[in-house]
């Protein structure tokens, strides 16, 4: 199941017309081709899944595989983050995952950063009580600035590591790998991450 461009019908009914269902729903931000959209919504046919990314031609990869496949809980949607709030209501959202975002490293670029403030403040609105926010990055600023971010804003930090695939975390669902992971890890890159929630 696959919409391109056409979220906003489905504002605060994501389940009830979209999926035809009440599952819980889970986000990939800057998902690219969509790989854990699409590896996630395998693993867990009992959830829904919405990949977002402003480039077409990189969700349509994505989407061609869960079309492919059959995977009917999985959907794209072709948007700038900066407009979560017009696709998605308050806490209609269950998780969120970040996957290798563009590190936006000037200072001047801060609001960029898809861990800022105005993005947290975004997040914790769609987001159910208590569901998780997950940053998988190569990036070790941003990494480090969105660590910074959660013990200034007194959030709840689950789990943070600076080498996931040396750490005692790194299972199936952290293992799944994204075409940008996989360029680092050709390069030995360490891939940190971090899970938090707002409450
Ligand atoms: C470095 S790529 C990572 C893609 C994928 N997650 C991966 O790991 O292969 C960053 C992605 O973020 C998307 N992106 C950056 N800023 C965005 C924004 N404001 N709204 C939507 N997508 C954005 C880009 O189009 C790009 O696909």
């Amino acid at each position: 199941m696959v919409q391109l461009d056409q979220g906003k019908p489905f504002l605060r009914k994501w389940g009830s017309s979209f999926f035809n269902n009440n599952n819980p729903l889970v986000l990939e931000l800057a998902c690219g081709k969509g790989e854990y959209t699409v590896n996630l919504a395998q693993l867990f046919p009992d959830k829904n899944f919405i990949g977002i990314d402003y480039k077409g031609n990189r969700i349509w990869r994505g989407a061609k595989t869960a079309t492919e496949e059959g995977i009917n809980n999985v959907g794209f949607l072709r948007i700038q983050i900066e407009t979560l709030l017009e696709y998605f209501g308050p806490g209609e959202v269950d998780e969120i995952w970040i996957t290798f975002p563009d590190p936006q490293p000037q200072i001047s670029r801060e609001k960029k950063r898809l861990t800022s403030q105005r993005f947290l403040d975004m997040y914790k609105v769609i987001l159910k009580p208590g569901g998780k926010v997950n940053l998988k990055t190569d990036n070790d600023g941003l990494h480090a600035y969105t660590v910074e971010k959660i013990t200034e804003l007194g959030l709840n930090k689950h789990i943070q590591t600076e080498d996931l695939y040396h750490s005692e975390y790194a299972n199936e669902v952290l293992s799944i790998k994204t075409y940008y992971e996989r360029k680092y890890l050709q390069h030995n890159k360490n891939i940190n991450y971090v899970q938090f929630s707002f409450d």
